[in-house]
């Protein structure tokens, strides 16, 4: 059994766990880690819906220490993801109507040219590299610069951690610095290239002044939420193939893949969890939270909540009315689940070109990676 809810993310097997804990009160206390744990899916659903009482980042720490007054202190401070209100809303709509504009069609063969362009390497840099360059090239950065774009995005996210060095920190305010100087120019490059990710949030900003700061920020913002959590995706995908030789079948079509990425988005979501902090008092789920307060939000647990879906703990490709909370809810709910869906499906085909005994490879093992998202590292 896991130790606590926060090192469930990265247990073999945490689903029993959390089943134990959606028996347990709508809101738990957890005295070892001092915050409430919320596990079962209507009370998930009920603390990412009470916005206002309930904040992204604590009051008194918008930004985290290690970092303010870095360049990464910078782009973190600015993104939608990390604030609420006013900042939230100044680049959440362009955000969310550019990603829907995406044509999946094309993302998707523009992902497999990508990932099949990804150099022989360990696995587990793959999922990395597949979804993260294919952004990139979305995004409209040219293809001899997407390994380095990948490169800086990997020492960006590692100041999200609180387990970063001094060393690490200072590698992610260099990449951040570089991130926001690369995003600057290509956005001012005579015009971006049409039908770029890039273009369609300019247009859909009607940017016509010098693009801002924040703006800026929330672009190389794509990039840091595609990176651990679509690698998750991608590597529980190729896990779920491993396990489950009845899949077999599915691999032959985009569609089969397709299915098989979105039902491992359910029942082994890469964002097991993410957190909210009380702003106000509030009584949720008949359990009275003070200012100040943190709220774990097990979304995994919530997935494979029998009052979501029937027979949660199986894996169903095709489910007739798949219903999932890893993607979030609510304002802050994932713009980016379709494209994410079709990075990882076009990922996992990749993969399985380059990695044709699927047995061999299950046989070597994996664990998981220490970090806040589920991410496999194949031995
Ligand atoms: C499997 C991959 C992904 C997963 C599991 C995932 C999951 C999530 C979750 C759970 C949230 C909400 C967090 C919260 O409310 O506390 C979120 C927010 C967000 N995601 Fe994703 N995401 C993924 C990929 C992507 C991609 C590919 C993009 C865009 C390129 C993206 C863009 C965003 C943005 C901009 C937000 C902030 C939205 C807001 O705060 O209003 N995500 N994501």
């Amino acid at each position: 059994m896991p130790v606590d809810p926060v090192a469930a993310a990265t247990h073999a097997d945490p689903y029993r766990y959390y089943a134990s804990l959606r028996e347990g009160p709508p809101l738990a206390w957890n005295e070892k880690l001092r915050l409430w744990v919320a596990s079962r899916a209507e009370v998930v659903e009920q603390v990412l819906g009470a916005h206002g009482a309930l904040r992204v980042r604590p009051a008194a720490e918008p930004v985290p220490r290690a970092i303010v007054g870095s360049a990464a202190g910078e782009v973190f401070g600015h993104l939608v993801r990390m604030n609420d209100g006013a900042a939230h809303q100044a680049h959440r709509p362009a955000l969310q109507r550019a990603l829907a504009g995406l044509d999946l069609n094309a993302v998707h063969a523009a992902a497999l040219q990508v990932a099949q362009r990804v150099p022989e390497q360990a696995l587990s840099d793959t999922l990395f590299s597949m979804p993260l360059q294919a952004v990139a090239h979305l995004l409209g950065f040219a293809d001899e610069t997407l390994p380095r774009v990948e490169g800086w995005m990997r020492d960006f996210v590692a100041c999200l951690s609180p387990l970063s060095t001094a060393e690490q920190l200072q590698g992610a305010s260099a990449a951040a610095a570089e991130l926001l100087t690369r995003f600057e120019a290509l956005a001012a490059s005579a015009a971006p290239r049409h039908g770029t990710l890039l273009a369609a949030v300019l247009a859909e900003s009607a940017a016509n002044a010098p693009l801002s700061r924040s703006l800026l920020a929330n672009l190389v913002g794509l990039l840091s939420q595609t990176c651990d959590a679509t690698a998750g995706l991608l590597g529980n995908s190729l896990v779920a193939v491993m396990r489950e030789p009845s899949l077999r079948p599915l691999l032959r079509t985009r569609d089969g893949l397709q299915s098989i990425v979105e039902e491992t988005a359910r029942h082994d979501p890469s964002a097991q969890n993410t957190r909210r902090f009380v702003a106000e008092p509030i009584t949720l789920a008949g359990t009275p939270l003070a200012a100040g307060d943190v709220v774990l939000v097990l979304l995994a647990s919530a997935n494979r909540d029998p009052a979501l879906n029937p027979d949660p703990d199986v894996f169903m490709p095709v489910r007739a009315r798949r219903r999932m909370l890893g993607f979030g809810h609510g304002m802050h709910a994932c713009p980016g689940q379709a494209l994410a869906c079709t990075l990882a499906a076009a990922g996992l085909d990749a993969l399985l070109r380059r990695t044709p005994d699927l047995r061999a490879q299950q046989a070597r093992g994996w664990h998981y990676r220490p970090t806040a998202a589920r991410i496999p590292v194949f031995h």
